[in-house]
């Protein structure tokens, strides 16, 4: 898993070399056997991991190509029968292809007569064979359980598909294209700069690791990769984990705080960091210890309320959920590896879930 969290600048710049032209600096994805200009509806699906990779996609989709997304996991989609006009886009992702409820649900979805995109990590899956097209990611082979720099290239491939979604149905001028793919480019050499941030996000595992619960917050495009952290969390170190909308903890789960219970939060700066600040200072003064993830233009005035925080560089709202998810997977790893499990192979899991 370390070593796979360190190929995250590399995968994600792979995976950007296949899907942006270099001259033009343009999307380019490949050939597709329908318009996106003309697709009514996108539904996501997919399960675990590449499911918060697919949250973070309708963000962008909805947003950037103001295209209507319905999103659900797979071993529920399959149940729900959505009403669906012919035309849809099904979009499935999983790194193995193989995921027996991902499968399921592509199933189902082409029996509505909807299109199959699916973004994949093995491109000679069963799900590619039975996709109308595939976006590959190039994440390499990602051997331990826990996904790490699949989930980047996912959302790497996400970000390029809403990019070339918005320009096809005419939400995305060239300006604006341009100032997006160049937030993409910019990112492997800034996800390459977390890892200086090792120091900080090992004294946080410090506090996480003696905690029975964990309390993870994030607001927008920021809530998935607090869903994110807490998944890695429980998978690996066997520590109960809660992510929460930030604005959703005065409904419900503040009653949970106390000094025992730490509050990981992902704040960069972006439109929602007011909001998101305000929340964590509700938990702090109700004796909540808040560890937060933060970037350059954060970190003044979280540090005034934070336990600890990781600082990031600050980049563009758009792929700050690609960025910030690196330090909440690696507090993971430290906290596992401050309690001894098996990092590589937790108890009870598989990488690859081929049975329903
Ligand atoms: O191969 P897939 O992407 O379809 O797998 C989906 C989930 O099983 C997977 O993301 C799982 O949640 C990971 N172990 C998370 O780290």
């Amino acid at each position: 898993m370390e070593k796979e969290l360190h190929e995250h600048p590399l995968v994600i710049g792979q995976t950007l070399q296949r899907m942006v032209d270099p001259a033009s600096r343009r999307v380019m994805l490949p050939e597709m056997p329908f318009d996106l200009a003309s697709v009514p509806r996108a539904v996501i699906t997919a399960c675990g991991s590449a499911f918060y990779a697919g949250m973070i996609g309708r963000y962008w989709l909805e947003d950037i190509a103001r295209l209507p997304v319905d999103i659900d996991v797979a071993s529920e989609m399959r149940y729900r029968n959505p009403p669906l006009t012919a035309g849809s886009l099904g979009l499935l992702i999983s790194q193995s292809g193989e995921t027996a409820d991902t499968l399921a649900a592509l199933r189902s979805l082409r029996e509505k007569a909807v299109h199959i995109l699916s973004v994949l990590n093995v491109e000679h899956s069963t799900m590619a064979r039975e996709s109308d097209v595939v976006l590959g990611t190039v994440a390499g082979p990602e051997i331990s359980v826990a996904s790490t720099k699949a989930f980047t290239a996912q959302l790497t491939v996400l970000a390029c598909l809403s990019i070339a979604a918005a320009r096809a149905r005419g939400t995305l001028d060239e300006a604006g294209e341009d100032a997006l793919v160049s937030a993409l480019l910019d990112l492997p050499s800034r996800a390459a700069e977390v890892f200086t941030q090792g120091p900080a996000i090992r004294r946080m595992a410090q506090i996480v690791v003696e905690a029975r619960d964990v309390l993870y917050l994030g607001r927008g495009s920021m809530f998935p990769v607090a869903m994110e952290g807490a998944l890695k969390l429980k998978e690996i170190t066997y520590i109960h984990a809660e992510a929460y909308a930030a604005g959703e903890m005065k409904h419900g789960p503040i009653s949970l705080i106390d000094r025992t219970v730490p509050i990981v939060a992902s704040a960069p700066y972006t439109p929602l960091f007011d909001k998101t600040l305000s929340n964590l200072q509700e938990a702090k003064a109700r004796g909540g210890r808040l560890l937060v993830f933060t970037d350059t233009k954060g970190a003044d005035r979280v540090s005034a309320i934070a336990e600890d925080m990781v600082m990031l560089p600050h980049v563009h709202d758009f792929v700050a959920p690609i960025l910030q998810t690196i330090p909440v997977q690696m507090l993971a790893y430290e906290v596992a590896v401050l309690k001894g499990t098996d990092v590589d192979q937790p108890r009870n899991l598989a990488k690859s879930v081929t049975v329903e």
